[in-house]
């Protein structure tokens, strides 16, 4: 194909980033790709509000975009587990590749849409889903693959770091610091799902699932959020030289019964300020990774916000797109024998 054809399902702070990288990119994307991505549309909830792109592109009909047969790849940023569910079968039956930041949905059905995607021979992808810009998921899934991973564990939700570095760094009050996270577009739109440990939970289960290639839902992960950490913890912590973070770890426990099984959990822990995870402040993300024979690894970066999830997103949709120009035969090779070739600076 020499174009492929794009739908965004939801116009958030994600959706809007993602739209604005394809438009602006587009000339990198195409040669990076060896075809141009096309948006067919945006399904928004609400036609009437004003968000600076070609109005003939919005509708509130999801579901006929997703159908639409010059659409090729689909980008869910609603969130919620419904319509995104369903809409996501539907573009996987239909020979569709996905690329999903949703979180929630794929802690309950991964392995439901694994099945749909690998049945219909396409691409369902989800960096974005955990921990924002960092790539961990792809770590996980392929760098690692020949490996065995024994623990995963780290700071998973920025809307919970940046409210407990505030506390600890500038002893900010809780409420503030939460409606702060809220403006800079880190919370979800209920910060329920944020302070109370859902949103870090839903990125155990998938880590999980993925570390030990297993099925790990949001329901087996232990849960504890920050609504009742104080200021006062947060003072004592540092008095011992410890501060308290939203922890989700994830790792393989041997039972009584001599049995290997999967223990995930998430909670405020206290940890010394020597430890790598206590100096990740605001709204970074950092998880470390523990496996036989690599070793321990540490990923870090932005966990939350418009642009660093849509950078996740926009990685799998490019490699979503190649596998559809290529058909799996190399894209990387080919691509980067085509690209024009850069200069290079004099020192
Ligand atoms: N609300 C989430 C967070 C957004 O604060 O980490 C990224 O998943």
């Amino acid at each position: 194909p020499t174009e492929l054809g794009v739908a965004v399902l939801g116009m958030g702070n994600v959706g809007a980033e993602v739209v604005r990288i394809i438009t602006e990119n587009a000339e990198d994307l195409r040669a990076r790709i060896g075809a141009s991505l096309v948006l067919r549309g945006v399904a928004v909830r609400d036609l009437e509000r004003g968000r600076g792109i070609d109005r003939a592109l919005l509708t509130d009909d999801p579901a006929a975009l997703v159908r639409r047969d010059d659409v090729d790849i689909v980008i869910e940023v609603l969130g919620g587990i419904e319509p995104p569910r369903e809409l996501i079968r539907t573009a996987l039956q239909q020979g569709k590749s996905v690329v999903t930041a949703n979180k929630a949905l794929l802690a309950e059905y991964t392995g439901e849409l694994a099945t749909a995607a690998a049945e219909a021979n396409v691409d369902l992808y989800f960096e974005a889903a955990v921990a924002g810009a960092i790539p961990v998921v792809r770590p996980l899934m392929q760098s690692l693959a020949g490996d065995k991973v024994q623990r995963v564990a780290g700071i998973v939700n920025g809307t919970t770091n940046f409210i407990l570095s505030a506390m600890a760094e500038t002893g900010a009050d809780y409420d503030e610091a939460l409606a702060e996270a809220g403006r800079l577009g880190y919370a979800e739109a209920d910060p329920t799902a944020d302070v109370e440990g859902y949103d870090a939970a839903a990125k155990a289960a998938i880590l999980a699932s993925i570390a030990f290639h297993s099925r790990v839902t949001a329901a087996d992960v232990y849960r504890e959020g920050i609504s009742s950490v104080t200021a006062e913890d947060l003072a004592s912590a540092a008095k011992f030289d410890c501060t308290v973070k939203l922890l989700s770890i994830c790792e393989r426990v041997v039972g009584d019964d001599g049995r290997e099984r999967i223990s995930a959990r998430v909670y405020p822990a206290l940890i010394p300020l020597s430890h790598p995870l206590a100096t990740v402040s605001g709204a970074y993300n950092a998880v470390v990774v523990e496996a036989v024979d690599a070793g321990r690894l540490m990923f870090y970066g932005q966990g939350a916000g418009g642009a660093p999830t849509a950078s996740a997103v926009m990685g799998d949709v490019v490699m979503a797109a190649r596998n559809k120009v290529y058909s799996g035969r190399g894209p990387l090779e080919s691509t980067y024998a085509s690209l024009p070739v850069m200069p290079i600076a004099q020192v």
